[in-house]
């Protein structure tokens, strides 16, 4: 029999990775759940994906999102209200008799000293397992299309990267492996009740970054280490409210301080296929950097 997979954030980056893959295999009826209905439409033309508006806020898309889903990939927004949206998502899951849900999470979530971002994940994470309901946590390192999705402006117009991470090497994932992982571990067994943490396959600084921007693309991009204090002006400029501003700020400070460059094998071991290097990521990116 078909089964339903919903899928929340289905257009954020690794959402619609999900929803792309997932919609390539037979015997699933993939549901993606849309924020905004302009950026779900490309996700129509996909076989097999039956798109919803959902409200992480309003009850009635959440019950119409639910009903007869059998697995929920879930994303919640980098948001300071993601523990409350989460929470309502969780408690109608269980309402609607969800049998798994595979959540993506952040690599740290389990430490002790979390960050604020990471402790919003575990959280979550938390109020899953007390749910009773069968999960994985995909715990992923930072994304190599944060580059695409923030730094891409000043790429094009400067050739610039701004950031204060200094010399910090950070082992950066593709979104596209993140989703390769929830593909495994929802369309087969013995994933239950597991923790993944998913890096990519080297660490590297964002020094580092810029150098493979520039070989890959011939357009000389440099990185800028900026003192932290003016990175806060300059989101304060940007009228980046202060929790954002705060947990960044955070983030970063654990690049810079090496925290953040373990690699380990699990998108190899769990999906069969090498995950994607920076190199190989910027050469199928390259419009977004030139
Ligand atoms: N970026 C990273 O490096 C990284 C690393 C590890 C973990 N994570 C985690 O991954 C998750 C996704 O982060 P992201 O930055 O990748 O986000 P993203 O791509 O922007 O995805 C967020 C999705 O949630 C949707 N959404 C936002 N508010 C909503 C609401 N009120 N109701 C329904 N849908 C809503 C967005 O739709 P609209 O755009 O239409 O609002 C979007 O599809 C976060 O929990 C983050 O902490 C991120």
């Amino acid at each position: 029999m078909q089964q339903t997979i919903l899928v929340t954030g289905a257009t954020g980056t690794v959402g619609r990775e999900v929803v792309k893959q997932l919609s390539m295999l037979d015997g699933i009826r993939v549901r993606a759940g849309v924020h905004s209905v302009i950026k779900g439409e490309n996700l129509r033309r996909l076989p097999d994906v039956e798109v919803v508006e959902m409200e992480f806020t309003d009850p009635d898309s959440l019950h119409a999102a639910f009903t007869h889903a059998d697995k929920v990939f879930l994303v919640t927004p980098f948001s300071e209200g993601q523990v409350e949206m989460a929470k309502k998502l969780i408690d109608e899951a269980k309402k609607r008799g969800v049998k798994h849900i595979v959540k993506l999470s952040a690599i740290g979530a389990g430490d002790e000293n979390a960050i604020q971002l990471c402790r919003w994940h575990r959280d979550i994470e938390q109020y899953i397992e007390q749910s009773g309901i069968p999960y994985t946590f995909l715990r992923a390192a930072s994304f190599m299309q944060n580059f695409e999705n923030y730094s891409s402006p000043t790429i094009k117009s400067e050739g610039k990267i701004y950031m204060p991470t200094g010399d910090g090497k950070v082992a950066y994932i593709d979104a596209r492996d993140i989703a390769a992982v929830a593909i495994a571990v929802l369309t087969n067994d013995g994933h239950e009740n597991k923790i993944y943490d998913l890096t990519g396959p080297e660490a590297i600084s964002v020094s580092e970054v810029a150098d493979t921007i520039s070989l890959v693309t011939g357009r000389q991009v440099d990185f800028v280490d900026v003192p932290e204090e003016d990175a806060r002006k300059s989101m304060q400029q940007q009228q980046t409210p202060d929790w954002m501003i705060n947990s960044l700020l955070e983030l970063y400070g654990q690049h810079r301080a090496g925290k953040s460059a373990e690699v380990n094998s699990s998108v190899e071991e769990l999906t069969g296929h090498k995950p994607h290097t920076f190199r190989q990521f910027v050469k199928e990116y390259k419009e977004c950097f030139v």
